[in-house]
Order: structure tokens, then C-alpha cells, then sequence
């Protein structure tokens, strides 16, 4: 199935979208599995979640959790892991379960041990049910960077430089960006049930038209999710702005 889109006018709408897509998920099931991002896109997408359990009385308390990756080198606790991210933005606010929180465990194995104990955590829990995905400006979709194979599963990866200079605007300096991780693979994000990704802004515009509408090639990681049965890219009009040429054509 072509992956289908939502194009809303700007990042507020966009992300309530998504935000809404989790509540429903998680009131209709929940105990269901969610797979997590990190980075500036669902930052938004986090601070409704926490609103819809302050006001709305949302429970995470049954759900499992997995996030796409985390950054190798940081001291344990630093701010900009993908686990103090989390803490700080969600798992810290809601009642979700601390031992069904998971991301990949990069402070208490090596990262070859961790990445293998993670993507067997995933098989062992099952399939994720929605997945929520952003994307780079080169087409990665967790850190799986352009020349990342279908196959591929949970292992660490060396970052690229258009992603470290991209990732540098959360650190105080460039030389501070990790320039490893550990990631699921693609072949571990295509197995959850359904994926939505999120991209906002203009300078996604090149990735998300090419990973829609381009070939299904390792040069844009995103464009497997063409062989996805149910994904779904919902976009703000600028990181749409690509597409007009590959819709003109669809029916
Ligand atoms: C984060 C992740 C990355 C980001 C991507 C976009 O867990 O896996 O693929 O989604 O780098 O990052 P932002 O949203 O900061 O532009």
C-alpha cells in the first residue's frame, strides 16, 4: 500500500494530529507497544501527550515503550541522551511504568551488547503498534543513514556529518556531538504495525518528496517505508513543499 499523507498547515496542527493518533491508540489499547523518537520534531507531539494525561486523564500506565536509538559517548545522565530527552519531555509527567520504559541500555553494556540485547527485547515483546518516526534532512529515519540496508536490525552506527552538523544545534558546541549510536534497523521499524511519520519545515521538504515518491533505494533510508503496509507522513505545508510534482501524477 502507498504510504498515505496528512498535510496540515503548520507544526502546531501537525503535531496535534500525531499527538491525537497516540490517544487514540493508547485509549483503545492500553497495553499496546509504542515506538518513540527523539530530536526537535515531536517535541510538541510530547507536551500534548502530557496534557491529554494532566486533563484528560490519558494512562500510560500499561503501555511498553521503545525508542528508535541513543547517542554513544555521552556520560551517563548527560542532558542530551535520548534517555534524559524522555525523562524530560514525557516519561518524567505521565504514569507510564519505569520497567517498560526502554531504550537502548548504552551505559550498562558495550554498545555492540547493547544493541543486541535491544533489537532481542523487541522480538521478545512482539511487534511495536505505532511507531512514531521523524526524519533527517538525508532521508535517516532513526540513525540508520543513507546506506543502511533493508535488512538491517538494531546495531551501532557512525553518524554522518550533514547529520552532526544538523544535531550540533542541541549542543553547546559541534566537537561535543557523539558521533556514534545505536539505532533499530530498517528491517526492525518496518515490522511494527503501523508507522506515522512526522516532518516539519522546509528543510525536510527534499527528503520527505524523495522518500514518498522516489525510488525505494538505501540512498533516502525513509523510502523503504514504501513497502510498508500501513504508514502514514504527516507533514506541514513547507515539508510538503515538494511533493506537488510526485501528487500531480497520483490519482
Ligand atoms: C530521533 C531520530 C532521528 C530524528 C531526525 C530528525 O530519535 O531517530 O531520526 O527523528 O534526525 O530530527 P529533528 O526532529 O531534530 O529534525
Amino acid at each position: 500500500m502507498p504510504i498515505r499523507l496528512h498535510v496540515m498547515k503548520n507544526h502546531e496542527e501537525a503535531s496535534r494530529h500525531v499527538a491525537e493518533m497516540f490517544q487514540q491508540t493508547i485509549r483503545e489499547a492500553p497495553a499496546s507497544v509504542l515506538g518513540l523518537a527523539t530530536g526537535g520534531t515531536p517535541e510538541r507531539v510530547y507536551e500534548l501527550l502530557c496534557q491529554f494525561h494532566r486533563e484528560d486523564g490519558l494512562s500510560f500506565s500499561d503501555l511498553t515503550t521503545f525508542n528508535l536509538d541513543e547517542y554513544l559517548g555521552l556520560p551517563a545522565g548527560h542532558d542530551q541522551s535520548y534517555r534524559s530527552y524522555m525523562t524530560e519531555r514525557l516519561f518524567g509527567h505521565v504514569d507510564v511504568n519505569p520497567d517498560r520504559v526502554h531504550l537502548p541500555r548504552v551505559d550498562d553494556f558495550p554498545p555492540d551488547e547493547a544493541a543486541r540485547q535491544y533489537e532481542a527485547l523487541l522480538q521478545q515483546t512482539g511487534h511495536v503498534d505505532l511507531q512514531l518516526l521523524g526524519i533527517g534532512t538525508n532521508g535517516h529515519i532513526g540513525f540508520n543513514e543513507p546506506g543502511s540496508a533493508r535488512d538491517s536490525v538494531t546495531r551501532v552506527v557512525d553518524l554522518t556529518e550533514e547529520t552532526i552538523r544538523s544535531n550540533s544545534r542541541y549542543f553547546e558546541d559541534e566537537s561535543d556531538v557523539p558521533r556514534r549510536a545505536v539505532t533499530m534497523g530498517i528491517a526492525t521499524i518496518l515490522k511494527a504495525k503501523r508507522v506515522v511519520l512526522l516532518a516539519t519545515g522546509g528543510s525536510k521538504s527534499r527528503a520527505v518528496a524523495e522518500a514518498f515518491g522516489g525510488p525505494i533505494t538505501d540512498a533516502n533510508p525513509a523510502s523503504f517505508l514504501q513497502e510498508h503496509g500501513d504508514a502514514v507522513f504527516v507533514l506541514d505545508e513547507a515539508a510538503a513543499d515538494g511533493l506537488a510534482g510526485i501528487l500531480h501524477g497520483v490519482p
